[in-house]
């Protein structure tokens, strides 16, 4: 007789993954032979530019890097962090003190609320939002406070509307701009406004940068460091997934408050090793090495949104289009909610969108769509989409 082993409170009180649902579905219908556009997901499709890809080639021959790394990562990928953002952002870094190497975003935004709050303690989430911040605070058994983000702000939280009493509660908040799922961008004014609030609450800030070099039509996103007195609050976590199409590599930093840091290091020594050493020689190439694949890529995205809200203006269907990340938000018509409207675009018109329903509360009347196809697909899932005659056409 097999042994019912059972799991420990903590993993029964994760939260679901909302989105393994429609992953599963999607898979039955390309498995039955329908050509699914899948508009609902989050991986780049680009590769890895050519030279880091032949950074990490040169840099696993070397013997060095086939031992144990340094525990808090390689002093030379701290250096090159600095000297990224001293470059793209203005921002002086003290690459012994103020960086910490993760294995991705995702791993140091969930550890985060493991390092900074107890159980019980408030923390505040943007809604609709990223679903990791969740697990972090699930394992840390803390409370979340949802911060509601809605078109009329902007997609911004409103800090006045927050109650008094929960601020003060409240020990630690995630931001993330430009925003994964609504597409908007902040100003160095909410920065400055963020600042003040945590200063005044006593609430360490995390701003999640992961769509931090894709802004368009010119305007470079802002980081929360570039605001004075943000190191004084918070850190800044920033992926290689999106700007270098390194998703599949895992490697990001925090940067920032050097007593967050500290927090982050000490959690990290108990539970690995740092990364393979020539991933971080690689990310030390991509972030000091020619940095045109950038610009490019951001060109791309910002052709491909282009196509599709035009697309999707054209078959009548009023949406707004994002200023940065490679997500567009997409407001639906009244009486259907986004999950019945996903189901419905994927049955009917082979289109895979999420929704927002999955991204909190406030994601409810919206899908998410990645623009993470070509131009042409994406031309044909706005066609497919109109053919279904949901929308009123407005001249
Ligand atoms: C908002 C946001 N934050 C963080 C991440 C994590 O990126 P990674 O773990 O690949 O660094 C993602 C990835 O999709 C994201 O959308």
């Amino acid at each position: 007789m097999t042994m019912e082993i059972p799991f420990s409170e903590l993993l029964e009180q994760l939260p679901k993954q909302f989105f393994a649902s429609l992953v599963a579905k999607v898979g039955e219908k390309i498995k039955a032979g329908c050509d699914v556009i899948n508009l609902g997901q989050g991986n780049p499709d680009q590769p890895t530019p050519k030279h880091i890809v032949e950074a990490m080639q040169r840099a696993a021959a070397n013997p060095k890097y086939h031992k144990y790394s340094p525990f808090q990562g390689y002093f030379f990928l701290k250096e090159a962090i600095a000297a990224f953002y001293a470059r793209e952002y203005g921002v002086t870094i003290d690459p012994a003190r103020e960086v910490a190497i993760l294995f991705g975003g995702k791993a140091g935004l969930v550890e985060l609320p493991l390092c900074l709050v107890n159980p019980g303690d408030v923390v505040l989430v943007p809604d609709p939002g990223y679903p990791d911040y969740w697990s972090g605070i699930a394992l840390a058994r803390a409370r979340m406070e949802m911060m509601p983000l809605v078109a009329e702000n902007g997609f911004l939280p409103d800090y006045e509307a927050i109650p008094a009493a929960v601020a003060d509660r409240a020990k630690l908040m995630f931001l993330n701009y430009p925003n994964n799922p609504t597409g908007a961008t902040a100003t160095k004014e909410f920065f400055a406004e963020t600042v003040a609030f945590a200063a005044k609450h006593g609430i360490a800030v995390v701003h999640d940068f992961a769509y931090g070099a894709i802004g368009f039509d010119g305007r470079k996103p802002v980081s929360f460091l570039e605001v004075d007195g943000a190191k004084d609050v918070g850190v800044e976590i920033y992926t290689f997934s999106k700007t270098y199409n390194m998703a599949g590599w895992r490697v990001a930093f925090a940067v920032g408050n050097e007593r967050i840091i500290r927090a982050l290091e000490l959690l990290q020594d108990h539970l690995y090793v740092s990364l393979f050493g020539a991933i971080q020689e690689a990310a030390a190439a991509a972030l000091l090495g020619p940095q045109d694949c950038v610009a490019e890529l951001v060109a791309l995205y910002e052709a491909r949104r282009n196509t599709f809200i035009h697309a999707l203006r054209d078959i009548g269907w009023e949406v707004q289009a994002p200023s940065g990340s490679f997500f567009a938000w997409l407001p639906l018509p009244k009486g259907i909610s986004s999950a019945e409207f996903a189901d419905m675009l994927l049955e009917r018109a082979h289109v895979a969108v999420a929704p927002g329903i999955g991204f909190g509360e406030h994601g409810e009347g919206y899908v998410r769509v990645g623009l993470l196809t070509d131009e042409a697909r994406l031309r044909e899932a706005a066609e497919r989409i109109g053919r279904l005659g949901l929308f009123e056409k407005n001249f």
